[in-house]
């Protein structure tokens, strides 16, 4: 399809899910040099692996849970040690709160969705950082959502990771500029995957009339991710790009 990442290491984290086999399978075609799959779910990334080799890319696929920060710097370093470098990091992965208002939340049901989200997210950049900082020029884009700039009810810790991914964008962004590190975020507007599993499906029903050009899917994506992850956007950092089918205009 294209040369974008022609050349390019590219780590995904979150590799298993919809939007991240999407964003393999986009990095494959976009001539990507080596791509190492990373998620908690080793099956399902092996197995996108095996398809992807097949196409002749040169593909990985290692075990990381990204609220393990120690797990997160050695996929990084070792990623980095194999093929010399990192040229970008997707964070990908993600977890949905319980659908409940705040005073039926407990404590763990918080910390549980900030720390694979939000912790996660940092951790991927304190990875990329502490590795590559002053060596060569990375690209990290995370994945934030459109419930990170505008307030949801039944959805307190998912809203809230997602504005903490979007600000922890801007302040890396700005840290980094100066050694080599862009980081930025794609907002997505809703795509039914898993994640949406538990929703009823009148919820469904009342986010998909909130969309104008309806619901996305996950390849509707992928161009705004490769964008960032690639030398197209050399001069763009600390955004955070909403890809939502028209969701936040109103
Ligand atoms: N689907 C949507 O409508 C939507 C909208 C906005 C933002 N997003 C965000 O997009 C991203 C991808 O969502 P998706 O719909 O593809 O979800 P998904 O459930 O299909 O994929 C999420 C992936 O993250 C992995 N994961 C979960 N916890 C992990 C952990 N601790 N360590 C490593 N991997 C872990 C899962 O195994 C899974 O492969 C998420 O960050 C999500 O919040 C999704």
């Amino acid at each position: 399809m294209g040369s974008r990442l022609e050349g390019k290491t590219v780590v995904l984290a979150g590799a298993g899910g919809a939007l991240g086999s999407a964003v393999a399978r986009r990095c494959a075609e976009e001539g990507v040099r080596a791509l190492v799959l990373a998620d908690l779910n080793v099956e399902v990334i092996a197995a996108s692996a095996e398809e992807l080799r097949g196409a002749g890319v040169t593909v990985e696929a290692e075990h990381l849970d990204v609220a393990d920060g120690d797990e997160f710097e050695a996929l990084i370093a070792s990623a980095a040690e194999r093929h010399g470098t990192v040229d970008a990091l997707v964070n990908t992965a993600g977890i949905v709160s319980p659908n409940a208002r705040i005073h039926h939340l407990s404590t763990q049901d918080f910390e549980r969705t900030i720390s694979v989200n939000l912790t996660g997210t940092f951790h991927g950049i304190r990875a990329v950082a502490r590795t590559l900082r002053k060596r060569s020029p990375v690209s990290i884009v995370n994945i934030g959502s459109v419930s990170g700039l505008t307030a949801w009810a039944y959805a307190a810790p998912y809203c809230a990771s997602k504005a903490g991914v979007i600000h922890l964008t801007r302040v890396a962004a700005l840290e980094y500029a100066k050694e080599g590190i862009r980081v930025n975020a794609v907002c997505p507007g809703t795509f039914p995957t898993a994640l949406h599993e538990t929703l009823p499906a009148e919820a469904m029903r009342a986010i998909e009339d909130k969309h104008p050009l309806g619901l996305g899917s996950p390849e509707d994506l992928t161009g705004a991710v490769v964008y960032l992850a690639s030398d197209e956007s050399r001069w763009v950092t600390g955004h955070s790009l909403v890809v939502d089918g028209g969701y936040s205009l109103p």
